[in-house]
């Protein structure tokens, strides 16, 4: 299993760019199976989760050609050839789940397992079944399966989400653009990933609007053809460089990060002391690490609000922040795991159910420490960086989920991080120990 060991202390200064968006990019893919013809996707981030999606969309008979290294996938669903996802590959990745309804647009049916819950919560897909039944599926759960059959196609209808959930809207939102008539889905999720799978399937031919509003209306179509299409760039690797920068002090520029996308983390980093601007299509961050930074109170909410993927970065800025800064994470009902962790390093951190109260610590310092998901793995990073001497975080197949080339990108900035690998296996335990995504 791999480790990350980083010598804190040193300013970032440099570039940084930013990749295609995973959980955008996992969602493209799935519109993959809507079509006959070939969808390529540039600007696609090479990471585990997204060569595990192509992996599955591979056993449902989709060709896929993307080089090792390359950005560039091009997915062919020329015939579907299974519409069977199971339990082993869903529950490594829940993400997968997106699968079924796509198969059951362009199939008819599907079998897709259950994904179960993960480290961060319980994380039902009720919401996104109940939609599929709008649309007129049959739906029996069995054996831990989701078995969807609509063997006259789904049929539009008017969807009241009745709180706002990315994956349902998304999974709604691809399943509609295939269904007779119109589809309406209110109380939908804004993140810009919304926007992003809309422009794509319109792309294809889909006839969607209102992505990106609490609104969204889709026009069903007989047929969707190819496109190609760039991944949107990343706001959450965006963010946490930005988190990063703040925290070990310096001047960064994030290449490519779209700053409209990220207008609470730039509010809280204002808030907090730090220089952001919007600068050359891209943010430029920037903080003396001389300067304090000052407490800010967090409260996690759905897009536009303050992202619950970054709150675990913006906690570990935090500890080093004189005063008190409180954590209110109202999306998923256990994502403070990495609490316990930065404390290891020294933070003052006490956490009651939903809420966290950091007290900013004089000073971390380095200690081994344990990733327990993809967002709280990195916002160890962020702490190892501003600690004295050495951290060692291990457990960073976490962070291969979700960031393209870390080290890499860190320490051409001037940071002292080094990957050490070792020769046993890197387990993939999903639900079980930490999957995320
Ligand atoms: C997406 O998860 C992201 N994952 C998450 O990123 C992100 O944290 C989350 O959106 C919120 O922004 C991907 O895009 C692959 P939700 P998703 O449906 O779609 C509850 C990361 O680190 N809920 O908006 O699963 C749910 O349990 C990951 O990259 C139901 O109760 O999030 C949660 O409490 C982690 N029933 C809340 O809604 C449902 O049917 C919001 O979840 C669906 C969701």
């Amino acid at each position: 299993m791999d480790r990350i060991v980083i010598v804190g202390g040193a300013p970032l200064k440099g570039e940084i760019p930013i990749s295609g968006a995973k959980n955008s990019a996992l969602k493209l893919m799935a519109a993959a199976l809507l079509t006959s013809e070939p969808l390529t996707l540039d600007s696609m981030p090479n990471l585990a989760d997204t060569r595990f999606m192509a992996q599955l969309l591979m056993t449902l008979g989709v060709g896929v050609a993307w080089p090792d290294g390359s950005h560039t996938a091009r997915l062919h669903a020329a015939d579907v050839t299974s519409t069977i996802a199971p339990y082993d590959l869903v529950r490594k990745m829940r993400a997968t789940f997106n699968v079924l309804g796509p198969l059951l647009a362009r199939v008819g049916h599907a079998t897709v397992s259950l994904p179960g819950g993960c480290a961060i919560g319980a994380r039902p897909v009720d919401l996104h079944l109940k939609a599929f039944e709008a649309m007129g599926a049959d739906i029996v759960i069995e054996g831990g399966y989701v078995k969807a059959a609509a063997l006259r196609g789904l049929k539009g209808a008017t969807i009241v989400f009745p709180f706002v959930s990315v994956g349902a809207t998304e999974h709604a939102m691809l399943a509609a653009t295939l269904a007779r008539g119109e589809t309406v889905l209110e109380n939908a999720a804004r993140e810009p990933e919304i926007a992003d799978l809309a422009n794509c399937l319109n792309a294809m031919g889909a006839r969607i609007d209102g992505a990106g509003t609490s609104t969204i209306r889709i026009q069903g179509v007989e047929t969707l053809g190819g496109a190609r299409y760039p991944v949107v760039a990343d706001r959450i690797e965006a963010g946490t460089y930005a988190i990063a920068a703040a925290a070990a002090g310096g001047e960064v520029q994030l290449v490519g990060a779209r700053a409209e996308h990220l207008g609470a983390l730039v509010q809280a980093l204002r808030a907090a002391g730090v220089t952001v601007e919007s600068r050359d299509g891209g943010l430029f961050v920037a903080r003396d690490p001389g300067q304090p930074l000052k407490p800010v109170d967090i409260d996690t909410q759905p897009y536009p609000g303050f992202p619950t993927d970054l709150q675990a970065q913006f906690m570990a800025l935090m500890t080093r922040a004189p005063g008190a800064s409180i954590f209110r994470e109202n999306i998923f009902e256990n994502r403070f795991m990495h609490a316990p962790e930065l404390r290891r390093l020294g933070a003052d951190i006490t956490v009651r159910g939903s809420e966290a109260v950091v007290r900013g610590a004089p000073r971390l310092v380095g200690a081994p420490v344990m990733a327990t998901d993809l967002r709280a793995s990195v916002s160890l990073v962020i702490a190892a960086l501003m600690a004295e001497g050495e951290t060692t975080i291990n457990r960073v197949y976490h962070l291969d989920r979700g960031f393209e080339r870390l080290e890499p990108k860190l320490a051409a900035c001037g940071a002292d991080v080094k990957r050490v690998s070792d020769r046993s296996p890197e387990p993939r335990e999903g639900s079980v120990e930490g999957e995320a995504a």
